[in-house]
């Protein structure tokens, strides 16, 4: 929803949020007090009102519980594989982040892929935003997929947003001028593939441990906020880490451990655990949700 639809807004304030990065309601529902009133040089009441108007525009604000359910529904995305969308009650919701967690060549990205693919493949006005650290976005592949799913790749490329991330602050910044891109746009979709790689490598060693989960906790916040004021599904990528304290065990997933810590373990809503069977089988674990029960289901990554 455009700002202009806040009659409370005056043209030179929406020129002053343009110039930090929101240019809709939705954006604007989620910038704290703090940062309103520094770029709008307005006291923190003031501040408050615009919120307040922001909030009841986009259904957080108080309101009769039957009408919530009604205004501000959650939206269920096929992954395309049908176990799959077994073990996650139906598949991907929106206003979550769901996590896909395991080591390289595990079928992270191809499972991103899918979901932005039957997703823009299933309803033909819907946008996605893909930040990829890992290069793994790949067109001809997309077309691929798309093809044997009875999609036209073409015009699903044409819906995606790509950001080739290539630094923490570049994330960052992508994460706060999303925007930009999704003002007047129904998106679905921001795939973030993967989310810990770039804090990984430019925060190496213990000393910067610290200074890096703090950085990690900003992003993941952005993009559970996102989720929320947009109705998007957040699809976030990661990679494993071996325990060094682990003792032999039965359990495949006992010597793992997902990177980026409790930051990214309490953000997440739904954490899959791949891990790869015999050739293209792979195994799914539902480790961690809200609302389902544990589980595990296995999958094929072939070339659909
Ligand atoms: N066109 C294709 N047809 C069939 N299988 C494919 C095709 N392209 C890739 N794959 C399979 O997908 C797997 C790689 O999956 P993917 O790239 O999603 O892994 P990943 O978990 O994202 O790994 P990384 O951590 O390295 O990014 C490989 O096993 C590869 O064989
Ligand atoms: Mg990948």
């Amino acid at each position: 929803m455009k700002l202009e639809n806040l009659k409370i807004l005056s043209k030179e304030m929406i020129d002053q949020l343009n110039k930090i990065g929101v240019f809709s309601v939705e954006r604007l529902a989620i910038c704290s007090v703090k940062e309103l009133a520094e770029a709008l040089g307005l006291s923190e009441e003031k501040v408050e009102d615009i919120l307040i108007e922001a909030w009841r525009e986009t259904g957080h604000w108080f309101m009769q519980a039957t009408e919530y359910s009604e205004n501000i529904k959650e939206v269920v995305l096929t992954t395309g594989c049908k176990a799959l969308d077994e073990l996650l009650g139906g598949g991907v919701r929106t206003k979550r982040i769901t996590e896909f967690i395991g080591e390289y060549r595990v079928g992270k990205t191809q499972t991103a892929l899918t979901i932005l693919i039957e997703a823009l493949g299933r309803e033909s006005d819907v946008y996605a935003i893909y930040m990829d650290s890992e290069r793994g976005f790949n067109e001809s592949r997309i077309m691929e997929i798309a093809k044997n799913r009875g999609y036209d790749g073409e015009d699903i490329l044409q819906r995606v947003s790509l950001v080739p991330v290539v630094s923490c602050d570049n994330m960052l910044k992508g994460l706060k001028w999303v925007d930009h891109v999704l003002v007047d746009r129904k998106a679905r979709l921001l795939i973030v593939d993967s989310v810990v790689s770039p804090f990984r490598s430019e925060y190496v060693g213990r000393e910067k441990l610290a200074e890096r989960q703090q950085l990690l906790g900003t992003a993941l916040d952005q993009m559970a906020k996102i989720a929320e004021a947009y109705n998007i599904a957040v699809i976030a990528t990661n990679q494993v880490v071996a325990r060094p304290e682990h003792t032999y065990s039965y359990d495949p997933l006992a010597s793992v451990t997902p990177a980026g810590g409790h930051v990214l373990a309490h953000r997440s809503q739904e954490r899959v655990h791949l891990r790869k069977g015999r050739g293209e089988i792979r195994i799914a674990r539902l480790i961690d949700s809200s609302w389902l029960p544990p589980g595990e289901c296995m999958f094929r990554i072939t070339e659909r």
